[in-house]
Parts: structure tokens; sequence; C-alpha cells
């Protein structure tokens, strides 16, 4: 069997109620807080678009609603807009707008883990790669994170890939850990896989990040339900399955990772895009240097 097969689908795990940023996401999405002036989840629909991917599912749960207006028409703002002239606003937003057809959203129904919530997309993928985008984890650099991934995969001819980055040891009991074996490039080949490890149990210190590429063969792993960490359905025990069945890589990218599921990552990537933005960036250097950051060692 060959594995190097495009990937054009993605899952988009969403269902997260995120309590960590309450009251914010009393009612407003974690994904929909703004980096800037776009939400969370945008920048991994752009990075996905980036990389290929035609079709997207989110994996949502109750009070998400929002997530599918955003990727969707506003007739009453855009009217306004038109009417008022602002034409770069317009645009921004029909550009941004996904074709009609290639979005689909799928009720988790119950927040049994990660690896649950992929399960939930085995019908809309059926029997061909897939990636999956845990939007928290923005990816940011050029070209993106999982562009990154799809090259690295079309390279090693394809099965799995994982997107990793090295961690202080006593963080990795927060990740999926990889046993690495031979790097090639950027790719290490994966050898097994540990979730949210002990430090002094962890195979390395080499932990996944929200990016992945997988094969259809994942749902039959998925389907036996089986509980691992914090008792949930873990992607990475499924995953963990499938070694020796198929390639299977970790790859490095030169993308920087920000951790916006928590409230210092989420500032972090804010200041981090914010620098990056040339219509702010000017402003938000001068407003940073009224803080004194240096001062506050
Ligand atoms: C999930 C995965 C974990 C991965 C992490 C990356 O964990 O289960 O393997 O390392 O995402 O962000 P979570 O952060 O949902 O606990």
């Amino acid at each position: 069997m060959t594995y190097a097969r495009q990937v054009r689908k993605a899952v988009l795990p969403v269902a997260g109620m995120g309590t960590r940023f309450l009251p914010a996401t009393k009612v407003v999405p974690k994904e929909m807080l703004p980096v800037v002036d776009k939400p969370v989840v945008q920048y991994a629909v752009e990075e996905a678009k980036e990389a290929g991917i035609e079709q997207f599912v989110f994996i949502t749960g109750r009070g998400k609603h929002i997530i599918a207006d955003h990727f969707d028409h506003a007739y009453e703002l855009e009217h306004q807009l038109k009417k008022r002239a602002k034409d770069i606003e317009l645009r921004g937003l029909l550009e941004m707008l996904p074709q009609t057809g290639s979005l689909g959203f799928i009720r988790q129904q119950e927040p049994l883990g990660l690896g649950h919530a992929v399960w939930c997309a085995r019908h809309f993928i059926g029997d061909e790669p897939f990636a999956v985008l845990l939007p928290d984890d923005l990816m940011v650099g050029e070209p993106g994170g999982l562009a990154q991934m799809v090259e690295a995969y079309d390279k090693v001819g394809g099965g799995c890939i994982v997107a990793a980055e090295e961690k202080p040891h006593e963080e990795v009991k927060s990740y999926g850990v990889i046993a690495p074996g031979a790097k090639k490039g950027n790719a290490t080949e994966v050898k097994a896989l540990v979730e949210k490890p002990k430090p002094s149990e962890a195979p390395s210190n080499l932990c996944i990040i929200g990016r992945y590429i997988l094969q259809p063969e994942i749902f039959k792993e998925l389907d036996r339900q089986e509980r691992g960490a914090g008792n949930e359905i873990q992607l990475t025990d499924s995953m963990a399955r499938l070694i020796g069945k198929m390639p299977f890589h970790a790859v490095e990218t030169t993308c920087a990772r920000y951790d916006c599921g928590n409230k210092v990552g989420f500032l972090q990537a804010n200041i981090a895009v914010g620098l990056q933005r040339p219509d702010i960036a000017p402003a938000l250097r001068e407003a940073l240097k009224k803080l004194k950051l240096c001062e506050m060692d």
C-alpha cells in the first residue's frame, strides 16, 4: 500500500470548554478569542488552506455555533460596509469566506477526549489521509506549519506525521512524547509514543504539538474507545498502535508555536503576531517600550 496520497481534508477539534479563560469564555468560545484582530480558529483554517486543505470539519460542542457564523456571510454588516465605502474591510470579510460546502460541523456530544473528537469525523473523512489541527496551538511562520508537514509527508513516503518540539524536561507531562529514531532533515522516525508521561518515565523531551497528518487506519484503533491518560480517549494511544504498520515521523518545523490555550501563551501570541503586522508593529513596539519590560526582570 502506498501512503503518499494528497491530504485534502482537515479535522479541527473545537469542543473544549475553555475554563482557563473564564469569564471571557462564558459566552464566547475560546477559539473565537482574537489574536490581534483575528479569532484563533481562523489562523488554523488559513494555515490549512495554505497547505492544500479543501474540506474542513469542526468537532464542536454546545455553545460553539458562532464559529459557524464566523465562516458565513454577515449580510447586514456587508451591506453597511458597502454603503459606507469601507472597501478594504469588506474585501477582508469576503476573502476569508470558505467555498460553500467546504465546511462541516459535527457535535461531539460528550467530552471524552481528543481521540474521541477525531473519531467523530470518521464518516466525513472516509478512506483518505487527513490533517488534524488543534487551533489552540497557533503556529506562526512561512511556510506555515501544516505546509511544512505536507512537504515532509511527500518526502518520507506518506504514513503518519506529527509536528514536534523539544520542551523542557519538566513540561513533558503536558504532552504526547516521542521515542525518537533516526533523523533525516527535519523528520525524525517515531519509535513509540506516550501521552502525558511523568518526566521520569518520558522516552525523550520531543513533544507532539497540535498538528497531525493521519491515515484512515487510525479509525479502526479509535473504534476501541479505550481510555488512557486522564481517563480520556487519547489520540496518541491510537497513533502509537500504527507505528510499525506504516511510516511514522515527527517533523520539527521552523514555525514558532504559541499555546493559546493558556493565558501567558495567548498574550505572547498577541504580541508576537502584532510585532509582525506592518500596520501596528511600530506603535506596538513603542507601547511595549513604555512598559519598560527590561526593568521588570
Ligand atoms: C493534546 C494531545 C497531546 C499534545 C498536545 C499538543 O493534549 O493529547 O498529545 O502534545 O495536545 O498541544 P491537550 O493539550 O489537549 O491536553
